[in-house]
Order: C-alpha cells, then structure tokens, then sequence
C-alpha cells in the first residue's frame, strides 16, 4: 500500500497485524501512540482492516505526527471504482484537537486520490448536520455540501449532511505533452 507525505504529517497503511493487536487490547510495541489512542473510531477502523476492507490507495492509513511519530488517528477512503468515487472518513485522538491535522490529512489523501483519475474523480463524505468541527475539516479541504437527509442511526434518529468534490480537469500543460 501506498504512503502519503503530508505537511506534518505521514499518512501510513495500517497493518493488519496492528489492527489485529490493538482489537485486542495490545499495542504493538514498534508503533508509538499519541496520548488518547485508540479512540473508539480507531477501534471500528481497526475492525474494518481485520475484516479485510483495505486497499493500496485508499487505506485506512494511520495519520503519524512527523516530529515524534506518534499516531494522532486515523483516514481512508473507501472506492467506488464504477464509479470514480471515494467516501471518506478520518479520526483525531481528543488531545489532538484543533491543530489542524484532520484537514491536513484529508486534504493529503484528496490529492492523492486524484492523482489516479480512472480511480477517482469525485471524493464524498457525510457527516452529523450538528458536528460542527468536521464539517469544518470538509469545507477547509474544499469540498461543498450537496444534500441533507435524515436516516435511523442505531436506532436514533439523526440528520446528515453530504459533501463532495470532484477533481478539476487536468491544467493545460498537464493536457499538453512537453517536448520532444
Ligand atoms: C472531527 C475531527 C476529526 C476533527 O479533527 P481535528 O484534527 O481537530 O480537525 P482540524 O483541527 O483540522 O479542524 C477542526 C476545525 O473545526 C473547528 N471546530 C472545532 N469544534 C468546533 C465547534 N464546536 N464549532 C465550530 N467549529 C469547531 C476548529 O476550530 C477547526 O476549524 P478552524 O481551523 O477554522 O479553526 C475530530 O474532532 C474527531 O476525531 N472527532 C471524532 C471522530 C469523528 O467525528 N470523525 C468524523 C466522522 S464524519
């Protein structure tokens, strides 16, 4: 699986054996973990790479903090390749809040994404209409609410909010072969 170099951050495939641990209590003691790991969307993203649910663009890839190495979350996007698309989700551990490492991954995986156009051309994601800070993190990567609807979540009623952006079309000197 690919990995992806952010600003602070590197965006780093998660292992299956590392989910396989940390489902069950145990940290492998090669990783480092930024205080607050796991989170309870760190545990049902180490479900979904047990389960197989894993791919080379997409992840779910740890987000590790450059200076320490430390894992602050977590992000992936799940592939629709009928149709270029991909669904995004992403997780902070609580104490790392509000540094900007949300937007900075997703906006991180966002251009990775549309490097591989036949893959992806049009990344969505939805979200709580009330979770003010990661609709935030939606709109400071670019991307534009499309639609609302409200649907049983486990049992409760809750309202959503979609978001998307497609990839711009290609500049013209990426159109333009260069020379000979
Ligand atoms: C949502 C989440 C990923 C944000 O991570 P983060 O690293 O703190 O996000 P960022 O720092 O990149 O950006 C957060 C933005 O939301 C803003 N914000 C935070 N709480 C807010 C609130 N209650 N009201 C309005 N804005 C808020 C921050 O000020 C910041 O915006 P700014 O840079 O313009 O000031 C994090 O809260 C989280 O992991 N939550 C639990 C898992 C989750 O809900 N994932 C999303 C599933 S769709």
């Amino acid at each position: 699986m690919t990995e992806i170099e952010a600003r602070r951050l590197v965006l780093r495939p998660i292992a299956e054996s590392a989910a396989l641990s940390l489902l069950q209590g145990v940290r492998p003691p090669e990783l480092v973990f930024a205080s607050g790991y796991p989170s309870q969307f760190s545990l049902e993203t180490m479900q979904l790479v047990a389960d197989g649910h894993t791919s080379t663009h997409g992840g779910p890839f740890f987000m590790v903090r450059g200076q320490d190495q430390a894992i602050v979350g977590e992000i992936g996007a799940g592939l629709d390749l009928a149709n270029a698309t991909a669904q995004v989700g992403y997780s902070v551990v609580q104490p790392a809040w509000g540094l900007g490492y949300a937007t900075e991954a997703l906006q991180a995986l966002v251009e990775h994404l549309f490097t591989v156009p036949e893959l992806c051309r049009r990344v969505v994601a939805d979200t709580m209409a009330d979770h003010a800070a990661s609709r935030r993190v939606l709109q400071k990567a670019g991307m534009t609410c499309s639609g609302r609807r409200v649907e049983d979540v486990d049992g409760a009623v809750v309202e959503l909010v979609s978001y998307e952006l497609t990839r711009p079309p290609p500049s013209r000197a990426q159109r333009t072969p260069s020379g000979p």
